[in-house]
């Protein structure tokens, strides 16, 4: 396809609004004016943003416009001071309904809300692939998987709790050890993964105790919408308190309240730094932070061609290459680069483009027309210091639209080289000795993953070793990525902070308390009678099915 071909079939992917599949259109504007506050839907008088989806309607004349699917309030400063007074007032010092309910009945609560949003899936699922063009299949994949994780996180705090509900005797003292709650959580999700990375964080943060203020992220609001009324009535009032606004205004002053005592955000390192620092007493404040990365492949010489590429076009393309674990850089071995980088091209030629709800498609719309400068802004930047565009027609755009461009070699001292491009420019760089490769991993600012392709055993081993004290997976053979769930998503240097699994998260959201005693006789017949008179929620030896 020639570059104007190309521009055409860009320009067609974009629908006439009457061609719309029925079941996927957006029927009225969500024009959201409710705010979840202190456990009651506040309606919203003051100023609102409109939300446009990145896909765009085609009139007969060729002209495109972004299609509208609603607005949502821009709440400021008293809001969000009285979203920080609500969440106070419901942990009430580790005093409050929800940090002093029994695991039993947070679980529960936990269960009704998830039961509420299985019976939304369709409208949610909708709103994400509006709102942020990701495919529907994606998106309900995203669903699926953010439900899998709610059940799979309740499995692991009944085994949590059900180990911790004995007394332990040591050197005699009479202890039971559990996991309390820390306090105020400040969840901050992204827009790649809008529902799921932020459950991530908000559903283990609730379900330990923790009172949450959330923030949704920039692209990606209003498919909160249709939990707001599940999140309302599952949870007691102030549990869970959601604020809008400008994010560089409210949340750096949720931070400097002090009251916050996680701040839980997937976003960037620099946004992280700042909003530690806004904060008073940074020694009372946990970080739980999953940040930018700029995963490598390293294709070693004997590498199988046919599934590198496969395994490197899904990297570095699913959902536009923008996911965090995206392979972001494509270091191959100078004997294979030329085959390697034919048969890649190739591929990504055959990828289907076209709008989000169609089937089997892989280059969707871009969320906002900055991506898009700054993915012409990284191109132009390597051609001008040399490299080039290897694939026909890479770099075009219309609107939203954009071809995925390979670019090639991309040296240091490039954008592409060391950012986070977090889009569909795919940089490739040659080398001659692995020694170059993991110096490039070495001398990286992020430390999230790293896929190794080749059949050696002793070269693989070689590259395993020194790779697993640089990054927090090595992927051999396969693309990075998160999944499962149940495994630990961890990040080195500026890539994270804690680490995320069904099973750490919930660690990180709560801290390890005892209560001791001396073992007395006393001791022991005072225990007996908190216990088996269900006196206290912490002093139990109750199991939980
Ligand atoms: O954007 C970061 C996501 O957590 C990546 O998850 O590797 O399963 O797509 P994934």
């Amino acid at each position: 396809m020639n570059p104007t071909e190309l521009q055409h079939s860009l320009r067609e992917c974009f629908p006439e609004a009457d061609a719309i599949p029925e079941e996927c259109r957006i029927h009225a504007p969500i024009h959201q004016r409710s705010i979840l506050l202190n456990g009651q839907m506040q309606i919203w008088k003051g100023q609102t943003r409109p939300v446009f989806s990145p896909v765009r309607t085609r009139a007969a004349d060729g002209t495109l416009t972004p299609v509208e699917l609603g607005s949502f309030p821009v709440t400021g400063i008293e809001e969000a001071d009285a979203a920080i007074e609500a969440a106070c007032k419901a942990y009430d010092n580790g005093r409050g309904t929800w940090p002093a309910m029994s695991v039993a009945e947070r679980i529960a609560c936990v269960e009704n809300f998830t039961n509420q949003l299985v019976t939304r899936r369709a409208e949610i699922v909708n709103l994400i692939m509006w709102e942020i063009g990701k495919s529907l299949a994606d998106s309900q994949k995203e669903f699926d998987r953010t439900i899998d994780y709610i059940k799979a996180t309740v499995a692991e705090l009944k085994q949590l709790d059900n180990s911790n509900s004995r007394f332990q005797i040591v050197d005699g003292t009479i202890a039971q050890i559990r996991r309390s709650p820390l306090g105020i959580v400040l969840c901050l999700g992204p827009y790649n993964y809008p529902m799921n990375e932020t459950f991530c964080t908000l559903i283990p943060a609730l379900i330990m105790g923790n009172a949450v203020l959330f923030k949704p992220p920039r692209f990606g609001v209003l498919l909160y919408n249709p939990m707001l009324e599940a999140f309302r009535s599952a949870f007691p009032a102030g549990a869970i308190n959601i604020v809008y606004g400008q994010g560089s205004v409210v949340v750096p002053h949720i931070m400097a309240s002090g009251k916050v005592n996680v701040l839980a955000l997937i976003g960037t390192s620099k946004v992280a730094d700042g909003l530690k620092k806004a904060h008073p007493k940074t020694n009372r404040l946990r970080a739980v932070l999953g940040l930018e990365a700029k995963n490598a492949a390293i294709i070693l010489p004997d590498a199988d061609i046919e599934l590198t590429v496969r395994e490197c076009l899904a990297g570095s393309l699913s959902f536009n290459g923008q996911r965090c674990t995206a392979l972001k850089m494509i270091l191959v071995h100078q004997s294979i680069a030329e085959q390697f980088l034919r048969r890649f091209s190739d591929e990504l030629a055959k990828l289907k483009m076209g709008m989000p709800w169609e089937k089997g498609v892989m280059i969707t719309p871009l969320p906002e027309m900055g991506k898009v400068a700054y993915m012409n802004e990284c191109i132009e930047d390597a051609v001008a210091k040399g490299a080039k565009v290897l694939n026909a027609g890479g770099g075009t755009s219309v609107e939203t639209m954009f071809y995925p461009a390979v670019l090639f070699p991309v040296t240091e001292g490039m954008k592409l080289y060391r950012e986070e491009q977090f889009g569909p420019v795919v940089p490739v760089a040659p080398f001659e000795d692995l020694e170059e490769a993991l110096q490039y991993v070495i001398t990286s600012d992020h430390g999230q993953q790293v896929s190794v392709f080749g059949k050696d055993p002793d070269l693989i081993a070689r590259l395993v070793d020194p790779l697993v004290n640089q990054v927090g997976r090595v992927n051999i053979n396969c693309q990075c990525q998160r999944s499962p769930d149940v495994f630990p998503f961890v990040g080195r240097k500026d890539s994270a902070e804690g680490t995320l699994s069904v099973h750490d998260a919930l660690r990180s959201f709560s801290i390890r308390t005892m209560v001791a005693a001396k073992q007395t006789e006393a001791t022991k017949k005072l225990l007996d009678e908190i216990v088996l008179g269900n006196k206290s929620n912490f002093l139990n030896t109750r199991f939980i099915l």
